[in-house]
């Protein structure tokens, strides 16, 4: 079984992202997934000072290796002012200090969740063009959930209307079937 790395660009530790790629790899049939969160990689913000001094940290080593390691990627980001946060941006600059793309050729689905009514689409539609270039082969940006926490009822980790469930269902199916 071919299987993705999923997670959500927050570290925020109550992340609504992280509620909806949860509910998105409960979701998957075909495809394995490996569900981890971000803030156990601690990096501090990159600068090339650090890296000539002391390398690159041993955890964008142990991250990228779980890059290599899996067949694709399901990522569900925060907006913050229009963008993807700081921290998540921050994780990627690091990766790409390793050789080779960061994406390796390897399909994405993004999908992007806020408390606002816009789902954080701005962003979405960034990283949509964005992550190309860092080397994903087919990106998929289908899902935004705004207006999060009426959307989504958190004791039972799951969206409240069922055309919006309905709709991820699909989303996600849609994505099994790139690794058929
Ligand atoms: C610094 C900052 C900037 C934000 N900018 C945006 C924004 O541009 N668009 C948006 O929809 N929400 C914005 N928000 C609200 C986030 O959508 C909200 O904090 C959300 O919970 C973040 O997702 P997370 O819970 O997965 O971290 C911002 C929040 C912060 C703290």
């Amino acid at each position: 079984m071919k299987k993705i790395l999923t997670f959500s660009g927050s570290n925020s530790s109550a992340s609504l992202n992280r509620k909806l790629v949860e509910l998105a790899h409960s979701k998957l049939e075909t495809l394995g997934s490996t569900l981890i969160d971000l803030r156990e990689f601690s990096l501090p913000i990159y600068s090339i000072d650090i890296e000539k001094d002391t390398g690159i940290p041993s955890e964008v080593k142990r991250l990228r290796a779980l890059f290599d390691e899996h067949d694709g990627f399901m990522i569900a980001s925060p907006e913050h002012n229009g963008m993807m946060p700081a921290f998540f941006k921050n994780t990627m600059d690091w990766l790409s200090r390793i050789e080779g793309l960061i994406f390796q050729k390897k399909p994405v689905l993004l999908m992007s969740a806020s408390p606002g009514p816009r789902g954080a689409a701005i962003n979405l539609e960034n990283m949509k063009n964005v992550i190309p270039h860092w080397g994903a082969s087919v990106v998929h940006a289908s899902f935004s959930m705004g207006n999060f926490y009426q959307n989504f009822d958190l004791e039972k980790n799951t969206l409240v209307n069922l055309e919006d469930d309905q709709r991820l269902t699909t989303v996600i199916r849609n994505f099994e079937e790139l690794f058929q």
